[in-house]
């Protein structure tokens, strides 16, 4: 196994304690423990309870029964649950690639979705998203990646580090070509929930076809990553059993406690989706503010969904201007090469609610 350096994680391994505002972070704000619990009247007890044993390695039946409301057609035993959306992409790609296979993957994007197929022997292309047709995939692009050994297509939408949320029409011939051409369709869906208009959000993958991964976490939409706790669904047993396996030499089960944790979350996940969706767009109207004031140095394509924003410094060199500001400012984007992006973009994010004090420090910075 060849794995590069996460570069992503590496630098928020630099910066994320330390620094005073983080204007690029990808979750939406956290919440405590206590104020999880009193989402749902007894929880707090009950989590006393809580049975620090080994736990079920599929994931609890209650957690996985709740995870089924978020799909239409999903039983708890098309839900594996893992250690985050990290482990869940690590065991997919070894359940299903071996070495020669051709997979394509949705591009810019988090780097495991291609680095750990790259590791697992696969020859990976990107499908590239580019700004200036707002951050959408061609799909001639993709009839044009397509080999003989192709083997999956992956896809991330509501897009990571864009906010692109893919049109119905283009989802739909996705899975059409995946489907007509027996490739799986890894549909990384851990923003799903946080579109700014619910009419606009798609169905997941797993309900279209056994030969779909759905993947979610508690980590972004409901801001609760520290409870470490992803899934994937699917009707696709042979990747479902083979992952399953493979969890046995990884985490063998999850955290108890985490679990009961994000049983209540995904059981009030309304009431945290209206609370994090509820700070983005504010923090969006924060940040159309300040593109429309500084329209001369950045490009701005605003996003459709989720907690983050990919814009263009328009001058200069974007990572050396990410230094500075970090340096000088204590403000945190994140710069675009960690994305293999030449063109100058740099991630912000939306989703904490300090947004507005760090935007007031990054405009500081800029009038100096
Ligand atoms: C698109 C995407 N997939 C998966 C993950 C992994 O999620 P987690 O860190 O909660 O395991 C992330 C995290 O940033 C992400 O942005």
């Amino acid at each position: 196994m060849n794995l590069p350096p996460f570069k992503l994680e590496r630098f928020f391994a630099k910066y994320e304690f330390n620094t005073e505002y983080l204007l690029c972070s990808s979750d939406c704000e956290a919440m405590s423990v206590a104020d999880l619990l009193a989402l749902e009247e007894g929880a707090a007890q009950k989590f006393q309870q809580v049975w620090l044993g080994y736990t079920e390695s599929q994931g609890s039946p209650a957690l996985r029964a709740e995870i089924c409301k978020l799909y239409e057609t999903m039983q708890p035993e098309n839900i594996l649950v893992h250690t985050g959306a990290e482990e869940a992409i690590f065991l997919f790609m070894y359940a299903a690639f071996k070495e020669y296979d051709h997979v394509i993957v949705h591009s810019p994007g988090y780097q495991s979705l291609a680095e750990v197929a790259r590791a697992a022997g696969c020859d990976v292309s990107p499908w590239r998203a580019r700004e200036e047709n707002g951050w959408s995939l061609d799909l001639d692009e993709l009839r044009h990646l397509m080999r003989t050994n192709t083997k999956a297509i992956i896809i991330n939408t509501p897009h990571n580090p864009t906010g692109y949320l893919m049109t119905r029409t283009d989802y739909e011939a996705v899975h059409k070509f995946a489907q007509e051409n027996k490739l799986l369709l890894f549909s990384d869906e851990v923003y799903r929930e946080s579109e700014y208009d619910p009419a606009t959000r798609l169905p997941a993958g797993c309900d279209l076809g056994d030969y779909a991964i759905s993947l979610g976490v508690t980590s972004k939409t409901y801001g609760l990553a520290g409870l470490r706790i992803g899934w994937i669904a699917t009707k696709n047993k042979k990747i479902y059993e083979r992952m399953a396996g493979f969890k046995d030499y990884t985490t063998i089960c999850n955290s108890a406690p985490s679990e009961f944790l994000a049983e209540v979350a995904m059981r009030n996940r309304d009431k945290l989706v209206e609370r994090n969706v509820g700070i983005i767009k504010d923090n969006l109207s924060v940040m159309d503010g300040f593109f429309s004031r500084h329209a001369d140095s950045f490009s701005w394509v605003r996003p459709q969904a989720g907690s983050m924003a990919f814009p263009r410094l328009l001058k200069g060199d974007v990572e050396k201007f990410c230094d500075e500001l970090v340096k000088e400012a204590g403000v945190l984007l994140l710069p675009g090469s960690l994305y293999d992006d030449s063109r100058n973009h740099f991630r912000i994010g939306l989703g904490r609610k300090n947004l507005p004090q760090a935007v007031e420090r990054f405009e500081q910075f800029l009038k100096k």
